[in-house]
């Protein structure tokens, strides 16, 4: 039986690529063969869009699976891709988790729901919203790994020492083993720029955690996004598309 790594993608700033990157990682991942599923956990949907199957229809997602009105598998969609499923989400979102919210063993519930499902895959991407709200925690809870979306055009000392903190709440209060799998920068031209960024930050202690990888700025992104389709599909040629393909690779290796 294949167990699964639960990654969620996270990151408290919004705009610092995380639901960019939990597309194009989900279908990096699945074009090397394994088996994957993306949840989209933010009510915004942005991988539910930008994936395309928002386009398609279904008949749940995952409001319905946590106010107990689907089964996570009857919720879960295929895509194109033989290996890539989706849980998808839309706004619905917000109102379940306002009533989820306050309870601290609630926290744990999607967590619990994805134990189901588990064995099927090698891969579970979870994007979280940018807040400190209550889908954040329940995406964080459901992890046993955190990606962290970073990029230099933001400040991110205080985003960081904020994160490390939810990080600390949720292992002590759920008994996970959440870690840090890799920080992920988005949107910058080379390394270098990097590494004068967390210098200027503060932050050159999280230099090890960084990726050796970085994901550049390139237009094929945000024209991908109007097309609704992942990178790869719109250009797998393209600078972003290929520095995905190379971050999954390391992450393969990571888990391997
Ligand atoms: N590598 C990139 N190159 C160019 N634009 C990017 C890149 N990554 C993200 N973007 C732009 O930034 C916007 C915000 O990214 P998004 O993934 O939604 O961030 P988050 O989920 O952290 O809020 C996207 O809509 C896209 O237009
Ligand atoms: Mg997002």
């Amino acid at each position: 039986m294949v167990m699964s790594k639960v990654l969620t993608i996270s990151g408290q700033k919004g705009g610092s690529g995380k639901s960019v990157t939990a597309v194009n990682l989900a279908v990096s991942f699945a074009l090397y063969g394994k088996k994957t599923l993306l949840v989209d956990c933010d009510p915004q949907g942005s991988v539910t869009e930008w994936s395309g199957i928002k386009a398609l229809g279904y008949p749940f997602d995952l409001s319905s699976v946590l106010n107990g009105k689907a089964t996570i598998i009857k919720a879960i969609v295929k895509t194109e891709f033989n290996s890539l499923d989706i849980l998808p989400a839309g706004f619905d979102l917000f109102h379940v988790a306002l009533k989820l919210a306050g309870t601290v063993s609630n926290e744990k519930i999607l967590r619990l729901f994805l134990e189901d499902v588990e064995p099927d895959y090698d891969y579970i991407i979870i994007d979280a919203p940018s807040s400190y709200g209550f889908l954040s925690v329940a995406a964080m809870t459901a992890a046993d790994w955190l990606i962290i979306a970073m990029c230099t055009q933001q400040n991110c000392l205080e985003d960081f020492h904020c994160l490390l903190k939810l990080i600390k709440y949720v292992r002590a209060t759920h008994e996970t083993p959440l870690k840090i799998a890799s920080i992920l920068f988005n949107r910058c031209k080379t390394k270098d720029e990097i590494d004068r960024f967390l210098e200027d930050q503060n932050l050159a202690e999280i230099k090890d955690l960084v990726s050796q990888n970085f994901i550049p700025e390139d237009g094929a992104v945000k024209k991908s996004i109007d097309k609704k389709t992942p990178l790869a599909l719109y250009d797998v040629k393209s600078p972003a598309s290929s520095a995905y393909l190379d971050f999954a690779k390391e992450m393969v290796l990571v888990f391997k």
